[in-house]
């Protein structure tokens, strides 16, 4: 792990020019595009699928980041890997063997993760730490960008940063500068930002805000 990643969660962007929304987090120097895929199921909102993350494929150089909050990760897997993604993250309140989950999103050669919703307790995760190159935790309840950020989530990244300190930790939900500066501390070092980048006027500033919080 070497310094702080930004991943760019396009779901409070404008989701009608994708193509432009590529081009700011490109030239914004976040290296990260963060897809935060819902099914209605898993949460009550529906956001986009694999169709959709190829058609932004071509008009990115960023490093695609698939947070999956859908019932049945296992369904999605091949297809997103097909699409372009470069990171798949799945749930461990997803139904189906997770395990196997992994294990296919390795055989397909991309980089793996596991998510962990606000009331699920850390050691959820230690079934799945051998297969898992990140651990997503939520800092909102999954289902909408521009929420308020979960203080009480800080202890728990400390405690999986002590468990897994090799790991990347990405947290999502409700960071700005100020949240950024605190989940640091506590060990996280993959910010997913939405709402905060998105609406700056200057992306790249605000980017940079968070990397050096
Ligand atoms: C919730 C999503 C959001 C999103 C980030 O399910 O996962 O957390 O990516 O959105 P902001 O940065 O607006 O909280
Ligand atoms: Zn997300």
């Amino acid at each position: 792990m070497h310094g702080t990643v930004i991943s760019a969660s396009i779901l409070n962007s404008d989701l009608s020019d994708l193509r432009s929304t590529a081009r700011r987090v490109d030239e914004s120097g976040a290296g990260w595009l963060h897809f935060d895929v819902m099914d209605g199921v898993f949460v009550e909102n529906i956001t986009f699928g694999s169709s959709v993350l190829k058609a932004v494929k071509p008009w990115s150089h960023a490093f695609f980041d698939v947070h999956l909050m859908v019932d049945d990760p296992s369904r999605q897997i091949k297809l997103f890997a097909q699409a372009g993604a470069d990171s798949i993250t799945i749930h461990a309140e997803s139904s189906g063997d997770k395990l196997e989950a992994l294990r296919e999103i390795k055989r397909l050669g991309l980089r793996t993760g596991i998510a962990l919703k606000p009331r699920t307790p850390a050691e959820t995760v230690l079934p799945y730490l051998d297969l898992a190159d990140m651990i997503l935790v939520m800092t909102v309840e999954p289902g909408y960008g521009g929420q308020g950020f979960m203080t009480d989530m800080l202890p728990k990244i400390s405690e999986l940063r002590s468990r897994a300190p090799d790991k990347d930790i990405e947290v999502d939900g409700g960071i700005n500068a100020d949240t950024a500066r605190l989940v640091k501390e506590a060990g996280a070092n993959v910010l997913v930002a939405g709402t905060y980048l998105f609406r700056s006027d200057d992306m790249r500033a605000a980017a940079e805000s968070l990397r050096n919080a």
